[in-house]
Order: C-alpha cells, then sequence, then structure tokens
C-alpha cells in the first residue's frame, strides 16, 4: 500500500521533471542535481535514483537538457575578426564559453539555444566548439576571411623618388673658349744627334777626336763633347763660345745658323738626345 503511494509520488515527480524539461527556461533536473552539491535534497537523491527511469521514459526529449551542449549551426560561417557570430544549437546552459580553436571568444548574448560571439583573433579555419559545465560541445567549422581587412601593405617597391628631371644644366654662356693663340711653334731644340750629325762631325772631329784631340779637345761622342759644355748656359761653354768668336773650326766658320745649333741644344740643356 505504502510502495504504490511511493510509486505514485515518483510517477508524479517524473511528470513534473518532464513538463519542466519541456519548458524553455527550466533548467529542472540540473538545478535539482545542483553540482555545486550544497543541497542534498531529498529530490536530488531521487531525481538520481531513477535517473535510468527518466530517460528511458524520456522519449520527447532523448537528449533532454543534460549532457554536453550541442551546436547545430554557426552564422555566418566564415568572418572577420571583430564580427559577430551566432551559435544555434542546444544545452548551452546559462554560461560557458565559445572557442575558435585555442582562443576564447567574447560571448554578448548566451542563451540555453542560442549564444551570440564576437570572433578573436585567428586565421584559415578553425574548430569553433562551447564548453560549459556540463561539457564541451561537437566542433564546427569556422574561415576567417582573408578579409579586405588587414590589407597586407603590399611591400611594394618603394615608390622610385621622382627623380627631379634633371634640370638641363644651362650651358655655360662662357664666351667660346679663347683659342688659344697658336704658339708660336718654338722649334724644338736640336738634339744632339743633330748636332753632331750637322757640325762636329763635319768640321770638328777632324781636328778633336780622341786619337787626335787638338788643343785637349775631343768631341767625338757626347761625353767628351761634355768636357767643353756647361748644361743650359751656352756663354759658359767652351764649345759654343769657340765657334761664337769665329775662332772655330779655323779658317771657315760656321754659318750663324750653325752657332745657333750649338747655342739651342746647349740652351736646352745639352741632352745627349
Ligand atoms: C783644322 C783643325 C781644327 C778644326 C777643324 C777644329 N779645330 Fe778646334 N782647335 C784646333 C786646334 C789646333 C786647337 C788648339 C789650339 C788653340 O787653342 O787654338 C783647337 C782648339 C779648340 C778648342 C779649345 C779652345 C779654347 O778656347 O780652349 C775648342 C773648344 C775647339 N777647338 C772647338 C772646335 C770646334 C767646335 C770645332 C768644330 C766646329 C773645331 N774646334 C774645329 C783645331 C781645329
Amino acid at each position: 500500500m505504502s510502495r504504490n503511494i511511493i510509486k505514485l509520488i515518483k510517477i508524479l515527480f517524473l511528470t513534473v521533471s518532464l513538463m519542466a524539461s519541456f519548458s524553455a527556461f527550466a533548467d529542472l533536473p540540473v538545478q535539482i542535481g545542483n553540482e555545486e552539491g550544497d543541497d542534498a535534497s531529498f529530490d536530488y537523491d531521487h531525481y538520481y535514483d531513477d535517473r535510468s527511469d527518466f530517460c528511458a521514459n524520456d522519449s520527447a526529449d532523448p537528449e533532454g537538457q543534460k549532457g554536453s551542449p550541442v551546436i547545430s549551426s554557426i552564422n555566418p560561417q566564415s568572418g572577420n575578426v571583430g564580427d559577430s557570430i551566432t551559435l544555434k544549437g542546444k544545452k548551452f546552459g546559462n554560461s560557458g564559453h565559445v572557442l575558435f580553436g585555442q582562443t576564447r571568444a567574447h560571448t554578448q548574448a548566451w542563451g540555453q539555444t542560442k549564444i551570440t560571439a564576437t570572433i578573436p583573433e585567428g586565421t584559415g579555419s578553425v574548430s569553433v566548439y562551447v564548453q560549459t559545465n556540463r561539457g564541451e560541445s561537437n566542433h564546427v567549422k569556422f574561415t576567417y576571411l582573408e578579409g579586405p581587412e588587414p590589407t597586407p601593405t603590399p611591400t611594394n617597391p618603394p615608390a622610385p623618388v621622382p627623380t627631379q628631371t634633371p634640370v638641363p644644366t644651362p650651358i655655360p654662356t662662357t664666351p667660346a673658349p679663347i683659342p688659344t693663340p697658336t704658339p708660336t711653334p718654338t722649334p724644338t731644340a736640336p738634339t744632339f744627334s743633330q748636332v753632331n750629325k750637322d757640325i762636329l762631325v763635319p768640321r770638328c772631329v777632324s781636328c778633336h777626336s780622341s786619337r787626335n784631340a787638338a788643343g785637349g779637345v775631343d768631341v767625338s761622342s757626347y761625353s767628351a763633347v761634355m768636357d767643353s759644355v756647361t748644361p743650359s748656359k751656352p756663354n759658359s761653354s767652351a764649345l759654343y763660345k769657340s765657334v761664337k768668336s769665329g775662332g772655330m773650326p779655323p779658317g771657315k766658320s760656321l754659318s750663324s745658323a750653325q752657332i745657333q745649333e750649338i747655342y739651342d741644344w746647349i740652351a736646352a740643356g745639352a741632352q745627349d738626345n
């Protein structure tokens, strides 16, 4: 008899529980089965005693309000950081976390069946899921748009600094270069070879060679000639003075041109050239 009454109470409770579970708001079973365990009430125990029973009979809501959250849709399925996204499903409970891969999203609104969140930082495709104190939901895919947002500053080659169109260097109005007056061609000084060939050999060597050096004067070689020459100083050179005076060669003097040639060669340094 009393057993029947207890049975009746059980049925009554289950009915209430069932009704509650249909309610969009009531989270009765969980409230009863308060996980903080600060209310080990009769109902709590009772509820778990009959839990299997409850589930078996709960054909109207096989998943009930217990267990892990379930995401049925994510909208949009792709987007940009900072955009809002809506997750629909069930058993989201009253609070929890929405994760994009490893990153928690800020949630704007949290309902049993609908969560609005802000897309956190991320790239590519990530798994989005909900974590509540009842567990982790299924994962749904979300793709970050390459978005026009972070327009990766194209590594444009630095705009070529417009090289200022080179100002045409004004043609300097320099007066036409004064043509250097064609230098009166200073007659290149006669060389020793010329002097030797023109004068010494034909007019002096017969009497002033190494074998026959009249007056000790030998003009048969450059080095010997230099004994009678002071370079650059014709007037200090015996060679020049002897011809300038007309003393040499005896008998018939050199022409003024020949005398000048000797002068010029000595004046130019009496080179062995
Ligand atoms: C025909 C022979 C003869 C010819 C040619 C001759 N000389 Fe002499 N020269 C002599 C005699 C000899 C002496 C030494 C006697 C003297 O001092 O008068 C002499 C002396 C010199 C002396 C030394 C004079 C001094 O003042 O120390 C010089 C320098 C000289 N000759 C230069 C020449 C030159 C240069 C030529 C050619 C352009 C030349 N001689 C041609 C016979 C010649």
